[in-house]
């Protein structure tokens, strides 16, 4: 049995509109990279270079690697290393990459083999850590890949291969989000939502799975409509009208924000302008002051590892 396993698992957009909590994309825009190791010193023990917690409580990777150690009841003391790829904080599912990682590392160090949705529930374990509740929809796809479809009672992940076309442009704004980022924008989601809106939203999300289901990347970004969770976020991005206007107007066929934001995200296919796109992203955040990053990117598989 290796002492060692290295995983990396990719950055993943939730939602994609009206897919709230239900749907995710795995993207290779940006990867973490999370060491598990044996040690003979009992209880976890976390190293990284980059500004995380520490204390296995409060880490995503941390909480997965307790988890699991209870569970299976091993016996064994775990040094996790983190190498952090994806940006915390933006929408980008950096929490997700670092629980996926742990749990895949975990399993194969221990020669679990579990299945999927064994895999995702442990990984969204972590989840927690970051929003103070536990969804599913990103940790699905850092673990699994492609997109995900989640459902909850109980657990089942359905995983659908991306149209090979599909393309994503992300702006990332250079703003200063709450430590407690998640929990913030989701607690402005009405309780209340009108019945008629909820239809609509319903429908757009069944385009979105067939779309998917039919390799139509046209009708995956023109489904990409909410009418419920992204008017309630919108006012916490600076410059999201601007972005999405400029996005749509340069050829882009969706726009919505990637998770719970603040990063936006525009749908588009291999031969839209995408540069043309970005650029008109970044032109909307500046209208309201504000820097941002673009990136280009693509559906991705899911964590793997890379090192025994
Ligand atoms: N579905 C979640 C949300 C993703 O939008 O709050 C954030 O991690």
């Amino acid at each position: 049995m290796a002492n060692s396993v290295t995983v990396r698992a990719p950055s993943s957009t939730a939602n994609l509109g009206p897919g709230f909590d239900v749907f995710g994309l795995a993207l290779d825009a940006f990867f973490d990279e999370v060491r598990l190791s044996k040690r003979k010193e009992k209880g976890i023990k976390i190293i990284s270079k980059d500004p995380i917690p520490v204390n296995p409580t409060k880490n995503t990777a941390g909480l997965v690697v307790k988890a699991m150690l209870n569970k299976f009841k091993v016996n064994s003391g775990i040094e996790i290393k983190i190498k952090k790829g994806v940006p915390a904080g933006f929408g980008m599912g950096s929490s997700a990459a670092s629980a996926a990682g742990a749990a895949v590392a975990f399993d194969e160090l221990f020669k679990l083999k579990l299945g999927p949705n064994e895999l995702v529930k442990f990984a969204g374990m972590g989840e927690k850590a970051s929003a103070g509740t536990i969804h599913y929809d990103n940790v699905s796809a850092s673990v699994l890949g492609g997109f995900v479809i989640v459902r909850t009672e109980p657990l089942d992940v359905i995983q659908i291969d991306p149209p090979k076309d599909l393309v994503l442009c992300i702006a990332i704004p250079k703003l200063k989000v709450p430590e407690k980022k998640t929990k913030v924008s989701r607690s402005v989601i009405p309780k209340k939502i009108e019945h008629a809106a909820k239809i609509r939203n319903q429908q757009h999300a069944a385009a979105i799975i067939v779309g998917f289901l039919t390799k139509d990347s046209r009708r995956i970004g023109e489904s990409v409509i909410d009418e419920i969770v992204e008017p309630a976020r919108k006012h916490m991005i600076p410059g999201f009208s601007h972005v999405k206007k400029n996005a749509l107007a340069s050829g882009a066929l969706g726009v919505t924000i990637s998770g719970a934001g603040p990063s936006v995200i525009a749908f588009a296919t291999k031969s839209s302008n995408l540069k043309r796109i970005a650029s008109s992203m970044k032109k909307g955040f500046s209208k309201a002051k504000i820097s941002s990053e673009t990136v280009i990117c693509r559906p991705t598989k899911g964590a793997r590892i890379i090192k025994k």
